[in-house]
Parts: C-alpha cells; sequence; structure tokens
C-alpha cells in the first residue's frame, strides 16, 4: 500500500479532484464522516486525512510515503523530503503587509507577527534588518490592527482578508503553490508505484486548472 497524506480542508478538495481525475479515486472521500484513513485496494493506496501543516511531518518520518503539501510549509520547516511536482493549484504569495498609515522606520526595531518564523527571520536577515518576531498560530491580520506588531509575514489568496481589515500589502517576496512530496527511502524502494502516480498527475489530471 502506498500511504498518501492529503491536507484536509479547501486544498484537499481540490488535490482530491486532481488525484480522482488521474484515476486514484477512493470510496467514501465526499462522505461526511470522521474517518481518517481512506483505502482503494485495486489501486494500492491509502489516504491519511491530515492537517495541511503537518503533511511533510508524516511524510519526513514515513508514516505516509508521499503527500501533498504548500510550498510555505516546505519553506518554512525544510523537511528532509523529496519535492517531485509543483501541482500549480492553491496558489498564493507570500507577503509583508502592514496597516494603510503604517510609515517604515528603517532604524527602529521591526515587530513583525506571524506564523511563518523562519520565513521572516530569513527574509529580514537578508537585508540585515532588526526585527522582534511574535509568533501567533492564526487570524495574524489582528497583529497589526491591535498595534500588537508593525508588520505581518503571510500569504495572502484572494486579499480578503488584507482588505476587509484595512491593511496594505508592502512587498511581496514568494510565490507558493502545493507541491507532491515524497519520503526519501519510500522514494527508492517504492519507486514505480511513486512514478507512476506522479506521471499520472502530470498527463492524466488536471494539473493547473488546464486540461491535459
Ligand atoms: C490564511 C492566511 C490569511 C488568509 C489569506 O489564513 O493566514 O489570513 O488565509 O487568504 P485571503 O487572501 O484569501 O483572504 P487561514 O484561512 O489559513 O486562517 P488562519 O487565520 O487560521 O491562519
Amino acid at each position: 500500500m502506498l500511504n498518501i497524506a492529503l491536507p484536509k480542508g479547501r486544498l484537499g478538495d481540490q488535490v482530491y479532484k486532481i488525484l480522482e481525475d488521474a484515476g486514484y479515486g477512493c470510496r467514501g472521500y465526499r462522505e461526511k464522516n470522521r474517518k481518517l484513513i481512506l483505502e482503494n485496494p485495486e489501486k494500492g493506496i491509502r489516504y491519511l486525512l491530515v492537517k495541511p501543516s503537518d503533511v511533510a511531518i508524516y511524510v519526513e518520518h514515513k508514516a505516509a510515503d508521499v503527500g501533498i503539501v504548500g510550498k510555505d510549509i516546505l519553506l518554512e520547516n525544510q523537511p528532509d523530503v523529496y519535492e517531485l511536482l509543483d501541482l500549480k493549484i492553491g496558489k498564493c504569495k507570500m507577503v509583508v503587509a502592514a496597516r494603510k498609515d503604517y510609515v517604515e522606520q528603517p532604524d527602529r526595531t521591526l515587530r513583525v507577527a506571524t506564523k511563518y518564523v523562519n520565513i521572516a527571520k530569513s527574509f529580514y536577515g537578508e537585508q540585515s534588518r532588526d526585527i522582534d518576531i511574535i509568533k501567533l498560530n492564526g487570524s495574524i491580520e489582528l497583529g497589526p490592527v491591535l498595534g500588537l506588531s508593525d508588520v505581518i509575514v503571510d500569504i495572502v489568496e484572494t486579499g480578503n482578508t488584507i482588505r476587509e481589515n484595512n491593511l496594505k500589502v508592502l512587498e511581496e517576496f514568494k510565490e507558493i503553490s502545493a507541491r507532491f512530496i515524497a519520503n526519501k527511502s519510500s522514494f527508492k524502494f517504492q519507486n514505480q508505484i511513486i512514478t507512476e502516480l506522479v506521471d499520472k498527475l502530470k498527463t492524466g489530471g488536471k494539473v493547473g486548472g488546464e486540461e491535459k
């Protein structure tokens, strides 16, 4: 059995559609129950439904052989896995944003609220900018609104959250999308089934919204 870590939620549904189009559907995915493991014995695959930010952990530790994860998580956690394919869905941008009335003061230590601590440190490190990181786990946009931070480093997809909380994007600095990853030892020992799956995703499914 090939264990595939699938992110739960909106991205997971898009990813599942691509897998299904490529011939890797699985009975029960669309049933509204709390099952976390689904199997397609004929295809020899098993889906593990996990929190999006945990996909790479399962794959790195070989609890899953392959998985689909946002590039933001890969950049932040640098897991020791192979990145085999850009699925070109779940597209968003990593940005710096602040209140609309924010004025940059380069001599002051910048207070940065983010859940992407390593990405923020590396971004400002390259500019030799002194920062204090305020690690948040969600609703990052509240940081500048409440004066907890000067800026945020976060992902923007539609831009609605930024707009509706009266923030502005100061800088876009990374393109993000969903990536197909594999455990290094699984890639060696289950190479055939993994390569076949990647090839079908490239040619059989709809990658990037285009019918192939
Ligand atoms: C993410 C991100 C932004 C929002 C951006 O949060 O942290 O808040 O999505 O999307 P938008 O540009 O389409 O508005 P998420 O929805 O994951 O929730 P969170 O606040 O719990 O992190």
